[in-house]
C-alpha cells in the first residue's frame, strides 16, 4: 500500500453516508482521465484487473459497475471486510509447529495448499503441506486494505467512482460535458 500512495496526503476519513450522498448528485461531468489516475494512485491496479490492465490477485472490476450501485461500490471500497468476495476468502493457517500463515488460497493440489501471503505481490506464495497443518480457518478480514479513499479529495473520489461505473468506457454518460 505504501508504494501506491507515495506523494499523496491524508484528506479525511471518508464515511459511506457522506460519499454516497455526494454521489447522488455529482456523478456527472466527471473526468475519465482523473478517474483512471485515481485508480492507479489508490493502488487499485496493483490487485485488480480493469479493462484488461492491472493485477489479478483481486477480482476483475471491469464489470463491477454493472453489479453494484454507486452506494454499494463505495461500501465495498470503504469497508472491504463487510462482505468478502467468496472467491478471495482470506485464511489463517495454523501449522502443527505453531507457525501462522495468513493469505488467500490460490491453489490446492493433493496434500499441497498454496497461499498468497501478499496481495500486492502475486509471487509471494507459501506452499503448505497438509499433514503438517493443525487448522485452516477463514479470516474475517479482507485482504483489501481499508481507507484507500482517505487520501483523495471529494472530486477525486467521484472521478474514481465514475471510472469504475463506466467499465473503462470514455463515452459513458458520467463523462458527458
Ligand atoms: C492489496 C490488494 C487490493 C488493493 C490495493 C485494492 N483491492 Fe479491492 N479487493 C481486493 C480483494 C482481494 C478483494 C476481494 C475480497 C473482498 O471482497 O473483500 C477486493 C474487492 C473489491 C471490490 C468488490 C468487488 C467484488 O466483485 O467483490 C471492489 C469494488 C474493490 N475491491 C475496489 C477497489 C478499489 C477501487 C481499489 C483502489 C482504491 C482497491 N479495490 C484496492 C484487493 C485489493
Amino acid at each position: 500500500m505504501a508504494q501506491a500512495m507515495i506523494g499523496r496526503n491524508f484528506v479525511k476519513e471518508w464515511k459511506l453516508k457522506e460519499l454516497s450522498g455526494v454521489a447522488k448528485t455529482k456523478l456527472k461531468n466527471r473526468s475519465f482521465e482523473r478517474g483512471r489516475k485515481m485508480f492507479a494512485a489508490g493502488g487499485c491496479f496493483a490487485c485488480h484487473r480493469f479493462a484488461n490492465e492491472g493485477g489479478m490477485t483481486g477480482p476483475d472490476l471491469t464489470g463491477a459497475g454493472g453489479r453494484y450501485s454507486p452506494h454499494d461500490l463505495l461500501e465495498q471500497i470503504i469497508d472491504p471486510s463487510k462482505e468478502i468476495n467468496e472467491q478471495f476468502v482470506p485464511v489463517i493457517v495454523k501449522m502443527k509447529n505453531g507457525d501462522l500463515i495468513t493469505g488467500v488460497v490460490v491453489n490446492m493440489n493433493g496434500d499441497r495448499v498454496t497461499v498468497n501471503t501478499d496481495m500486492f505481490d502475486p509471487n509471494q506464495r507459501v506452499n503448505v503441506n497438509r499433514p503438517q497443518v493443525e487448522s485452516i480457518e477463514p479470516s474475517k478480514v479482507s485482504p483489501m486494505p481499508p481507507g484507500l479513499l482517505n487520501l483523495m479529495r471529494e472530486d477525486e473520489v467521484m472521478d474514481l467512482l465514475a471510472y469504475i461505473l463506466s467499465g473503462g468506457d470514455r463515452n459513458h454518460s458520467a463523462f458527458k460535458k
